[in-house]
């Protein structure tokens, strides 16, 4: 795989355009399925993931063009329900295609996706939802084998507000007859973008960022234009470089209204923040305050995919930090790369206490997963010296441009292909 050689130590500033939602992009891709017409989607993020979701919509007959941030899926010749191990397990959330392609086909045969490198991450509620739905489920040789010719509406409750069961159970209930409530729902901003996409769509689906969605069962769908939203994992990243170098950055496009909790964390580690009608302005003097409680939560709580963001971006706060990840139970791992530069971590189950260092110092690093990539880039970029991150392709899965995006703020990075 690819690496990141870095030479830390320089002070961002400049301008960078914020794209497009990965965890929006997805569930949307997934859902165009579920039309018997063209579908065209604006600023689709160009990241890894987003390919896989391509290969798997055209492996299952969807017509899929790109130009630039713009896609256009055709899916009225979808000729197969049937998606192989080797592209589910290129993409874990490739899952959430299951109840569109159910709803559009009344069957689907997907691999059974495993477990990954945050955490075992079981289907559990997504499968027991759909059979609430009237799907029958069998599990046959490591496939999923559903069949949804008796799918109905119903009352489902979700023993937790997991995104991809709501988002998977709001697909599959689309042309249900009725209407079905999902309770307990996740309520993530991505999930109301899913709903605006779908009643775009022609859909009837109310109550997407309360506890509670209704669908009300629609006959069929008609083709649209649609913007994604702003990704609001990504902007909290390039708060989080900008609090750690120290600089002045404006985010074209970014808004803080999803991402209240992250933003009053790093107002209290020290970063300045000014919202304009076109972005946010930040500013930092690259002195970083400690933070004495962030604890991972469901929205509107603290993301879970800001955590090892936030960890590195601690390392160096003027004081000792405390954070509590609820979410997925095997988050750390990323912390051992960034202890052998030097931060001093303890990690005790879901909590992590966390030493402000002066300095971190510069070595090679290995990436294992998307966002623990991203903090270790961080980290590199304010250790004294030359920094080699290694297997970047997990960090260009989620970030759109990421090394030239730094580059162009003023960071001394060079990504070197494999
Ligand atoms: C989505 C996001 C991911 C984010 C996560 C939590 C996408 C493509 N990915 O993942 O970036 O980190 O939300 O905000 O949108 N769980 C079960 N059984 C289930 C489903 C989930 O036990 O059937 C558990 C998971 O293991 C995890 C927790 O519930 O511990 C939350 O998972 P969930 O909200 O489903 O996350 P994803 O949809 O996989």
């Amino acid at each position: 795989m690819g690496k990141y050689i870095i030479n830390g130590k320089k002070r961002l500033e400049g301008e960078i355009t914020l794209q497009g939602a990965k965890n929006a992009a997805l569930p949307i891709m997934a859902a165009s399925v579920l039309c018997g017409e063209e579908v065209v989607l604006h600023n689709v993020p160009d990241i890894t993931d987003v390919s896989i979701m391509k290969k798997i919509l055209s492996s299952i007959g969807c017509f899929v063009k790109t130009e630039g941030n713009t896609l256009t899926i055709d899916p009225s010749n979808i000729s197969d329900s049937v998606v192989s191990e080797s592209l589910v397990s290129k993409m874990r959330s490739s899952i959430i295609l299951l109840g569109s392609v159910l709803a559009r086909t009344k069957k689907a045969k997907f691999s059974y996706p495993g477990g990954c490198d945050i955490g075992l991450r079981p289907i559990d509620m997504h499968l027991k939802g759909l059979k609430d739905l009237g799907a029958v489920i069998t599990e046959e040789h490591g496939y999923i084998i559903a069949d949804g010719k008796d799918l109905h509406s119903g009352n489902i409750h979700l023993n937790y507000p997991s995104v991809g069961a709501t988002e998977n159970l709001i697909l599959a209930s689309v042309f249900s007859k009725g209407v079905t409530a999902i309770s307990n729902a996740a309520k993530e901003p991505e999930i109301v973008d899913l709903q605006y996409f779908l009643n775009k769509m022609g859909a009837r689906i109310y109550g997407a960022g309360t506890n509670t969605v209704y669908i009300e069962g629609i006959k069929e769908l008609h083709g649209c234009e649609y913007t994604i939203m702003s990704d609001r994992i990504v902007s909290p990243t390039y708060m989080c470089a900008v609090n750690m170098c120290g600089g002045d950055v404006f985010m074209r496009g970014a808004s803080l209204d999803n991402i209240k909790s992250p933003y009053y964390k790093l107002i209290e580690s020290g970063l300045d923040v000014t919202a304009f009608a076109d972005g946010i302005r930040v500013r930092s003097d690259g002195k970083v305050s400690n933070l004495d409680s962030i604890i991972s939560m469901p929205y509107p709580g603290f993301p879970t995919d800001l955590q090892p963001i936030f960890t590195a971006m601690l390392c160096l706060a003027e004081g000792t930090s405390i954070i509590n990840e609820t979410v997925f139970e095997n988050r750390y791992r990323f912390t051992s790369q960034l202890k052998r530069m030097g931060a001093d971590i303890k990690i005790e189950g879901r909590i992590a206490l966390i030493r402000g260092v002066k300095s971190l110092s510069a070595t090679r690093v290995y990436s294992e997963d998307l966002r623990g990539g991203a903090a270790l880039t961080l980290a590199a970029l304010c250790a004294d010296g030359q920094s080699v991150v290694e297997d970047v392709e997990y960090i260009m899965r989620g970030y759109e441009d990421f090394h030239t995006n730094l580059e162009k703020i003023g960071s001394d990075i060079r990504y070197v292909p494999f």
